[in-house]
């Protein structure tokens, strides 16, 4: 890996819970990093706790505990620490894409208008400086220069998204984070969105934390992936070691879950159907997250917790790996 551009140290992060009393924890320690211009895939089931990361590592919710350190140009910013206009400034660097465009753009501002609004925001450009840079980023994310005219509804949903992304890169950020950005584009649009973010990193160096449940993206696009379940991780690998020879039981059950298009292979393949559900987020267990899904559980599982540690350089975090 690359010198870090983003850094997370036992981050954690709680809500209250929903119409009753008590704590849903929705990110319990977690610490990771990513490299410039790495793809980091963040990787698990729904409700484990991928956007809550994101939301934190973004400080649009704030952490209860953790450092996030963010590598600018002139050094090293701690989010964790950052309020008021110092927090707004660093922003600039990190920049995020939902999974919903339509969402997150203002139906009665033009695509135009869309992208220019961080260059303004952030003090970086205005009057034809703007325009220029807003058409060349058009250009970049396969759009042309030709839509900035155009309003959200007039786009399709690959269109919209690529807008999205085109904004997000405005400000030249060092890292973007993706949260289930190419979800909701049919197959062939999907790849070629793909295959745009990979020029960009390659092209501008930018980092990425990718957020997906598609294994097909993770293959298209990550250099490392790292698995989440209950709030923690619990694998973090490069991408082939990672898919190839996964340690964690939960990797495999997950890999096992997907379905294999070749006929021929699927037969010889053992499916482990991943039986059962995450323990409620509200009363966490204190051995293992995984213990009650978990076919190799032991004793111990079920009272004492595991630390990720190094594995043949993976990092796992399972009493038996
Ligand atoms: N605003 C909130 N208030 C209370 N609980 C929340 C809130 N947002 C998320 N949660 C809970 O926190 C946990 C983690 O949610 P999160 O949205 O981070 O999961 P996720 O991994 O992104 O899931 P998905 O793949 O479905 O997007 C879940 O139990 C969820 O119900
Ligand atoms: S620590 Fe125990 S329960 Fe948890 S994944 Fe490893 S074997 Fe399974
Ligand atoms: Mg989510």
């Amino acid at each position: 890996m690359t010198a870090p551009v983003l850094t997370i140290h036992d981050l954690h992060l709680s809500y209250p819970a929903r119409g009753a009393t008590g704590t849903v924890h929705a990110v319990r320690g977690v610490s990771m990093e990513v490299g410039a211009g790495e793809v980091v895939a963040l990787v698990g089931e729904s409700g484990c706790g991928k956007s809550s990361l994101a939301r934190a590592v973004l400080q649009l919710r704030r952490p209860d505990a953790g450092r996030i350190v963010l590598e600018a140009p002139d050094g090293p910013l701690p989010l964790h620490e950052l309020t008021g206009n110092a927090l707004r400034h660093a922003r600039r660097w990190m920049q995020v894409v939902f999974q919903d465009p339509y969402a997150s753009l203002d139906p009665r501002m033009s695509v135009g208008d869309a992208v220019a609004e961080p260059l303004r925001a952030f003090g970086l450009a205005r009057g034809a400086e703007s325009r220029k840079r807003v058409a060349k980023l058009l250009e970049q994310v396969g759009l042309g220069s030709a839509v900035a005219s155009r309003f959200p509804h007039e786009l399709s949903g690959g269109q919209r998204q690529r807008v999205g992304i085109a904004r997000a890169l405005a400000p030249e950020p060092r890292i973007v984070l993706l949260d289930e950005a190419v979800s909701a584009l049919d197959v062939s649009l999907r790849a070629q969105v793909l295959n745009l973010l990979l020029d960009l990193r390659r092209d501008l160096d930018l980092a990425m934390l990718f957020i997906t449940h598609d294994l097909a993206v993770v293959r298209a696009i990550a250099d490392r992936v790292a698995v989440m379940y209950l709030g923690e991780l619990v694998e973090v690998g490069f991408r082939d070691t990672l898919l190839r020879s996964p340690r964690h039981p939960y990797t495999r059950a997950l890999l096992d879950a997907v379905p294999v298009p070749d006929p021929a292979r699927q037969a010889g393949r053992t499916l482990v159907a991943l039986g059962g559900e995450p323990p409620s987020q509200e009363s966490v267990p204190r051995g293992c997250g995984f213990a009650n899904r978990c076919p190799l559980a032991e004793e111990r599982c079920f009272s004492e917790r595991p630390r990720l540690r190094p594995v043949d350089g993976t990092a796992v975090s399972c009493h038996l790996a």
